[in-house]
């Protein structure tokens, strides 16, 4: 019953940092190399950070949160350059919101990251209303930014907390995609909830789903839990129906890009079937999210913005006359959802606290 959790051997996801020459830096995870290879990568250049944001090599909400919001402080400390005279402060300013949009822009389901960016962006407005030069605003967003690491790790625990009191001794819990550390700065929403059971010797198996077409749960899930010494068995996205019909199942425990005012919940394409089955089989269907994952602007799932990435990741081999669709996200309604577990505790989806 994972007696040996070892939640030190699982990298940090994201990692701002200062070089030795004072240089900011965005230390990250190539995910797209998992699990071949753990390579960390580190850059001083948004623009890259922007490119690993939208080729998956830096994926999940919170992790693309935290990354958006370091690219957004990577790009004042580029842009900030020497003396600044009053009239090169302004154009700077105009050159932050641009830059900042196009970061915000990046992938549009996760509305982590807009949330992170729009939070350095206001940090910045500020210290340029008050009159600080591009040096001090790049200092300040920094700052911002390594503060909403050190949160994003610290709502994930609180997730787990609250998510680890709903599960009994002996859980066999199925997940979908990768919501676990590699999609957070650290630990993880739906293996927070793992980690955090596991830790009381709750957890007997996690089944991950493979998660066609990408293959976040053959590729990241079963790495990270593998690695922090969880028993996972990883299956066919087809096989759920089976695993649930066999009694194997205790609870669904997933992640979210994206929380509808009324409780539904995107997330990752395949969430919503689980949902459905889930509920056929009477097994509790957890949705494990940070508040930032909260859009209180969409009043239902149907106004959220869902993701269509390229045909090649569905059919790598293009075969004429077959067009391919590939929604990289899908949306489970409120009803399917027995607790949306945030950083504030458990909640039936239409009494969400946040
Ligand atoms: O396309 P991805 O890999 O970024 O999709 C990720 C998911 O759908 C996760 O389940 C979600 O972001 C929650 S991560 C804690």
């Amino acid at each position: 019953m994972t007696a040996n959790l070892r939640l030190d051997r699982l990298p940090r996801t994201v990692e701002l940092a200062r070089a030795a020459d004072g240089a900011a830096t965005l230390a990250y995870v190539d995910q797209r190399l998992l699990p071949g290879k753990l390579a960390i990568e580190r850059t001083a250049d948004w623009g890259a950070v922007v490119d690993a944001i939208k080729t998956l090599a830096v994926r999940g909400a919170p992790a693309i949160g935290v990354a958006g919001a370091a690219a957004v402080a990577l790009w004042a400390r580029e842009a900030a350059g020497g003396d600044t005279g009053a009239g090169e402060v302004s154009a700077y300013r105009a050159a932050l919101e641009r830059t900042a949009e196009e970061i915000a822009c990046a992938r549009p389901t996760a509305v982590n990251l807009r949330w992170a960016v729009e939070r350095v962006l206001g940090r910045a407005r500020v210290a340029l209303d008050g009159g600080a030069a591009p040096a001090a605003v790049a200092d300040a967003l920094f700052a911002e930014a390594k503060r909403m690491e050190a949160e994003d790790e610290a709502a994930n625990r609180a997730i787990g907390a609250h998510g680890a009191a709903l599960l009994r001794q002996g859980s066999r819990v199925l997940t979908h995609c990768n919501a676990g550390s590699l999609a957070t700065a650290f630990y993880g929403t739906a293996l927070g909830v793992v980690y955090a059971a596991a830790e009381q010797g709750k957890i007997e198996r996690v089944y991950a789903d493979e998660t066609r077409p990408v293959g976040q749960g053959a590729r990241l899930t079963s790495w990270e839990l593998a690695r922090a010494g969880v028993p996972c068995t990883l299956v066919c996205d087809n096989m759920a129906a089976s695993l649930m019909a066999k009694g194997e199942v205790d609870a669904v425990i997933v992640g979210a890009d994206r929380i509808a005012a009324n409780g539904d919940a995107a997330n990752k394409i395949g969430t919503y079937g689980v949902a459905v089955l889930a509920r056929h089989h009477g097994i509790p269907f957890y949705v494990a999210a940070p508040i930032s994952t909260i859009d209180p602007a969409i009043a239902d799932g149907s106004g959220i913005p869902i993701e269509e990435r390229d045909a090649s990741e569905v059919l790598p081999v293009a075969i004429e006359g077959v067009d391919v669709w590939n929604p990289a996200f899908d949306v489970t309604p409120a009803g399917l959802i027995t607790r949306i577990v945030t950083e504030r505790g458990a909640f039936e989806p239409d009494k969400l606290v946040y």
